[in-house]
């Protein structure tokens, strides 16, 4: 895989604050990363450290020569007499520099470099700018592009500005919480774009089902450090219980041997003649292990409220009944998108044909229920029905 790029031994502190210390880590071609921290813990400062808008106080980025890459900040910021439109053309990304050449070019008598510049323009589409832009932002609910940018809100603002990030078609894309002034269908349209768009992602987000989506590898933050993951966020909470329970493990341990070490260092003060320097030397050194105060809080991530207003289906008065059996008796329920819901209850009360019933296969005695249509939700059910439920499954569930 081509490297895109390359951090290296990267230190960043404010005062007495250390962000990071000593972090390296790589983005190749096709790549796309969640980066995940607790609040505080410099997620912004480390995009703004990528892009060049911050300094730091060691270590190395390198960037693959000539790549195109865009940045979407947390609070971007525009000169506020500028129009919606205007906005997109502000940062001087490369095309909008071409288009900004292009028309002195045309301004000037016999037009020089008239030709290259065509070449130019029609490799890097920048005919196509305006059109492009005029239709992400209106896919992003923006729709009067004259209007100026000091009447919009944050949530607008921010739009226009994920636009701008999107026209260009970077290689790689830098986006700090690029969802939380998103409605669900902005949201999935985004979803939609950026896995069809043939880039490599970097991205902040607190919306763990648009992570999930979106991003097939984690980076994460923590004490300093960073730690890569190599699959989802489930995946992530995976592995980082097992990193959190093997440092446990390990000051444990310490503690055991730190306890018999401390007797020795207490009993024989007198005795610790020059041979047992080494064997003090490593008592403060268990010390260290032994006291570290680790903590195993996992980043929390949200389930954005938007997503749950999406229905899967809807029961309303549902009867059901086989002879003098009632499985249900005026049942009704909305199940929205990513709720989970365990069915229990004794063999024989209907369970099974309750699912049935949501597939379509048994007809309820009341009105039908309305059931929007779902393929992964149809195979889950099968699953479910012919009671294969093993733990794996489960967990899936869970997630
Ligand atoms: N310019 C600055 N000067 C001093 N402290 C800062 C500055 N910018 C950010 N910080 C501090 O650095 C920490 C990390 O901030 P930030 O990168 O915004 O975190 P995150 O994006 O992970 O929430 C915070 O404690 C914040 O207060
Ligand atoms: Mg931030």
């Amino acid at each position: 895989m081509v490297s895109y790029l390359q951090v290296d031994g990267l230190t960043k502190s404010f005062g007495d604050l250390i962000l990071f210390k000593d972090i390296s880590f790589g983005i190749a071609e096709g790549q796309r990363v969640g980066l995940i921290a607790k609040n505080g813990a410099g997620k912004t400062t480390l995009l703004n450290i990528l892009s060049g808008k911050e300094g730091y106080d060691g270590g190395n980025i390198v960037y693959r020569r000539d790549l195109k890459v865009a940045y979407l900040e947390q609070d971007p910021h525009y000169p506020e007499e500028l129009t919606v439109l205007e906005a997109c053309f502000h940062h001087g990304n490369s095309t909008v520099e071409l288009i900004k050449e292009y028309e002195k070019c045309m301004e000037t008598e016999g037009h020089p470099g008239l030709e290259e510049l065509l070449i130019r323009m029609e490799h890097e589409k920048a005919w196509d700018y305006e059109r492009q832009a005029k239709q992400i932002l209106s896919q992003l609910k923006i729709r009067d592009f004259n209007q100026k940018v000091k009447h919009l809100s944050g949530g607008q603002l921010k739009r226009v500005a994920l636009a701008n990030t999107l026209i260009t078609e970077p290689d790689l894309l830098i986006l700090d919480e690029p969802t939380n002034h998103l409605d669900l269908d902005m949201t999935e349209w985004l979803e939609e774009y950026l896995q069809r768009a043939n880039l490599s992602l970097l991205m902040v987000t607190h919306d763990r089902y648009f992570l999930d989506r979106v991003c097939s590898e984690i980076l994460e933050i923590d004490n300093r450090q960073v730690y890569q993951y190599k699959g989802n966020y489930t995946y992530y909470l995976e592995k980082r219980e097992e990193r959190v329970n093997a440092v446990t493990v390990e000051i444990e341990r310490a503690n055991n041997l730190y306890r018999t070490e401390l007797e020795w260092m207490r009993r024989m003060p007198q005795a610790r003649g020059h041979k047992a320097r080494y064997r003090e030397d490593a008592f403060y050194e268990l010390e260290k292990v032994a006291k570290q105060r680790f903590n195993n809080d996992n980043v929390k991530l949200d389930v954005k409220a938007s997503y749950i207003g999406s229905k899967i289906f809807e029961a309303e008065h549902l009867f059901k009944s086989f002879g003098d059996l009632k499985i249900l008796d005026d049942f009704s329920y909305i199940f929205s998108r990513y709720e989970k819901m365990g069915i229990v209850g004794n063999n024989g009360t209907g369970k099974s044909t309750f699912i049935k019933m949501l597939m379509g296969e048994v007809q309820p005695d009341s009105v039908p229920l309305i059931l929007v249509k779902r393929y992964d939700l149809v195979i889950i059910l099968k699953m479910a029905c012919s009671l294969m439920i093993s733990s794996r499954l489960l967990m899936w569930c869970k997630t």
